[in-house]
């Protein structure tokens, strides 16, 4: 269907490279894993989205079930975490309170590069904590994420967006200031200057585009304690080593955010360039039933960090031995020696349709393995088989079922 795609066998290898650095990484960072479901009941994402974002008005997959409840396919996982943190009770009893995820999200968008409307996301949302330092070091957990893949031209993008009274201020300043350019404004943002003016910051009209960039910016309207956090985050991520732009346009364009807002951007994507985005939500989990609780998270595109680090280099696995075997005999000996072998970690391949000695060969460095282990009935007999180094060129006895002489062999040219 338009805006999926398969995922193949040699970019799966990045992916699957990806995903094993974050599990290794967060775990570091005590943030736990939690697997939330695919499809959630509408309401939820009108409830903490925000009912008058793009997300929301216009790219979710919304279904009525066969009893007639109203289903929706997750376009982001904030929510779902809330909701499962809620139901669970796990903020009450505050023990388990940092969580990754990873998995597919889906949103209506109009496909392109690094645009699908099946994709997916590595998300990190942490709970109860309003310090400034928390900020720093979950924004810190992406960047070193980045870092563990070589991703190089990454710079993260911060900026504060205020707790809703500030918030409430700089509306009106915004309103006041773009009510003479109405007329300019496509339809859409007609309506967000209504409804909600910082909405008009998500807008892809150039010429809305325009006319936002001499409005005034936020930063400028936040309150002393807002602005005291938001100099605490620098302060946490220059101690962190962390280099940082601040982008006082940056609103994000989802409802939730209080304070800090953050978005990793590539040098290396073109028009999609966001890696990463996150922030803190104050308000989120007591306005969704939960008891008080600050939070502060992200999630990165997982597709367009597969894109980056595929460009870099490719992780793959070539067989370390290939098992050439030459008659019935040899095949039933062949799939012991597999097993064997594999039961040492090393990558083994043998392909029993095939029977000459020449098309197997042939197969073995298609496969692009280190070695060749020869088993043939004349070498059976003397209890004996042969070990090839392909790159050498060097062959050499090895005694049959002698896996640690093998492993030896295959490991120190490893
Ligand atoms: P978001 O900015 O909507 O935030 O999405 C985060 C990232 O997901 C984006 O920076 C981008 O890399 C990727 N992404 C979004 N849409 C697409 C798409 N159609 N195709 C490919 N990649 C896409 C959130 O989703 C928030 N839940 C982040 C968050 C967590 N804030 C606090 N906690």
């Amino acid at each position: 269907a338009k805006g999926t795609r398969d995922i193949l066998p040699g970019e799966v290898e990045v992916w699957q490279r990806v995903e094993q650095n974050a599990h290794r990484l967060f775990s570091l960072y005590g943030v736990r894993e939690i697997r939330t479901p695919i499809f959630e009941s509408t309401e939820l994402f009108a409830k903490s989205t925000g009912s008058d974002t793009d997300i929301v008005t216009k790219e979710m997959y919304t279904f009525a079930d066969r009893s007639d409840r109203s289903i929706t396919l997750r376009p982001e996982g904030t929510p779902g975490v809330v909701r499962a943190a809620i139901e669970n009770s796990l903020l009450r009893r505050g023990e388990i309170d940092r969580f990754y995820y990873i998995g597919p999200m889906f949103r209506y968008e109009r496909p392109q590069k690094g645009r699908y409307r099946q994709f997916s996301q590595i998300g990190v949302e942490v709970f109860g904590s309003a310090h400034p330092a928390t900020d720093a070091e979950v924004m810190e957990m992406a960047i070193s994420l980045f870092a563990s893949l070589g991703i190089e031209g990454a710079r993260l993008q911060l900026n504060s967006v205020g707790h809703p009274e500030c918030r409430s201020v700089y509306r009106q300043a915004l309103k006041e200031a773009l009510e003479p350019h109405r007329a300019e404004l496509c339809a859409d943002c007609q309506r967000r200057l209504d409804a909600n003016p910082l909405r008009i910051f998500d807008c892809k009209v150039p010429r809305c585009g325009e006319i936002r960039a001499t409005a005034p910016v936020i930063v400028d309207y936040l309150c002393a304690g807002c602005r005291a956090h938001l100099a605490g985050v620098r302060e946490c991520l220059e101690m962190l080593g962390v280099a940082y732009d601040l982008n006082p346009r940056l609103v994000r364009g989802l409802d939730y955010y209080t304070r800090t807002t953050f978005e990793v951007v590539s040098d290396k994507l073109g028009a999609q360039n966001a890696l990463c985005g996150g922030g803190r939500y104050d308000d989120l989990v007591a306005s969704m039933g939960g008891p008080p609780t600050p939070g502060f998270g992200f999630a990165i595109g997982a597709d367009r960090l597969v894109m980056v680090v595929a460009d870099l280099h490719r992780f793959s696995a070539p067989a370390d031995i290939y098992i050439v075997h030459l008659g019935d005999a040899a095949l039933k000996e062949a799939l012991g020696a597999s097993r064997a072998l594999r039961g040492f970690g090393l990558v083994v391949r043998l392909d029993p349709d095939s029977k000459e000695v020449k098309k197997q060969m042939a197969r073995a460095s298609a496969w692009g393995a280190r070695y060749a282990l020869i088993i043939g009935e004349r070498e059976m007999e003397r209890g004996a088989y042969s070990l090839k180094n392909l790159a050498a060129g060097t062959q050499q006895d090895v005694a049959a079922r002698g896996w640690d002489e093998i492993r030896r062999e295959v490991g120190n040219a490893g």
